[in-house]
């Protein structure tokens, strides 16, 4: 059932964008709406009147019949390219709505050159808009997958040692995941020790984690396919005052944000109050990205919390609140929680403590 809704609102964007069609080519919008998991070169159209049509390659057809609700199953036996001519001309779609950061520039090429009739519509927005709004179903989905990576801390400060190198780390919380039911990370893990963790994506490398380092372990299992993200700062034993300082700046300003949240507050707003605290401190210069971001089937979605974003927060919403100060040669700081937006504000979703774990 969940899918049947979430179909309803993705057509409605049929209407306001004034379109004969909508047109998905990527995995994550595909399985947000059919709950089918293709791997790639999978197509699904939805018209503005009747069944939806899912196109994919022969090998596919048994994992379509067995996972996606609510669509027609088409193989193609040709080509994609032939199939892409196939429902332009069954369906008799001329307007057609897709997302253009999702859709390859091949594809919206050959969707061109079938007629100078069809004309190719940018519903980025509105997808991301819609998929911005979780229901129960995908809360549910993300609190889970926040719980497994709530595990990899535990695993992670088992195995933390001197000696030890950051990818022992990451193998461990990798492993963790997926014994407790995640089928794949939602990014590669981060476990950056000393000097690394002064680069907010760094991943885990071949360098040995030593005594006195600062270790910033992000990491994000999935489940059901949605993502959680979590971010936590652990000190291998004593580490340099400048560093706690810059510790507990952070844990402020991420404190700050958090308790901003609310539905009607502007995304913006949120970012502010993580930098106003930061920059109190002295270390909004080494504050590089942005406060967060929404989370969901990817583990970066609508909206972003920025100060340049427009977005407003509604009930719904799961986004995630990373203030980090970054600094050359000396090192890293960031910590990130996951929050869903509440009626009544806020609830976070992950509860694993948050001090410096010495
Ligand atoms: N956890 C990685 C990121 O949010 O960029
Ligand atoms: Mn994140």
């Amino acid at each position: 059932m969940p899918h049947l809704n979430r179909l309803k609102r993705v057509k409605k964007i049929i209407e306001s964008k004034d379109v004969d069609c909508l047109l998905f080519s990527d995995i994550s919008n595909i399985y947000y709406i059919s709950h089918f998991k293709g791997f790639e070169g999978v197509l699904l159209i939805i018209p503005k009147d009747g069944t939806s049509e899912l196109y994919v390659p022969k090998l596919e057809y048994e994992r379509a019949l067995e996972e996606s609700e609510n669509v027609n199953i088409n193989v193609y036996s040709e080509s994609l390219e032939q199939a892409i001519k196939d429902f332009i001309g069954k369906l008799k779609c001329k307007k057609i709505g897709l997302p253009y950061f999702k859709t390859s520039l091949w594809l919206a090429n050959k969707l061109s050159k079938i007629s100078q009739e069809i004309k190719l519509e940018d519903i980025s927005k509105e997808i991301m808009e819609v998929r911005a709004i979780k229901d129960i179903d995908e809360v549910e989905a993300i609190k889970k997958a926040v719980k497994i990576t709530e595990k990899g801390f535990d695993e992670a400060l088992n195995i933390l040692s001197e000696g030890v190198r950051e990818l022992d780390v990451a193998a461990k919380i990798e492993y963790t995941f997926k014994v407790n039911g995640s089928y794949e990370v939602a990014f590669p893990c981060i476990v950056a020790s000393g000097r690394n963790s002064a680069l907010p994506h760094a991943t885990a490398s071949e360098k040995t984690i030593r005594r006195g380092e600062i270790v910033v372990v992000d990491i994000g299992a999935k489940y059901m396919g949605y993502c959680g993200d979590l971010t936590r700062t652990i000190s291998l034993g004593s580490v340099s005052s400048k560093l706690k300082d810059i510790f507990y700046a952070v844990l402020e300003a991420q404190k700050e944000a958090i308790r901003k949240i609310k539905p009607g507050i502007k995304a913006s707003e949120v970012d502010a109050a993580a930098r106003n605290v930061l920059k109190e401190y002295g270390y909004d210069k080494f504050f590089t990205h942005s406060t967060g971001h929404g989370i969901g089937i990817e583990v970066h979605e609508y909206p972003r919390l920025s100060n340049k974003s427009n977005a407003t927060l509604k009930t719904g919403m799961v986004v995630t609140v990373e203030p980090g100060v970054y600094i050359r040669d000396l090192g890293g700081i960031r910590i990130e929680d996951d929050v869903l937006v509440t009626d009544s504000g806020y609830v976070i979703l992950s509860t694993y403590p948050k001090d410096l774990i010495e």
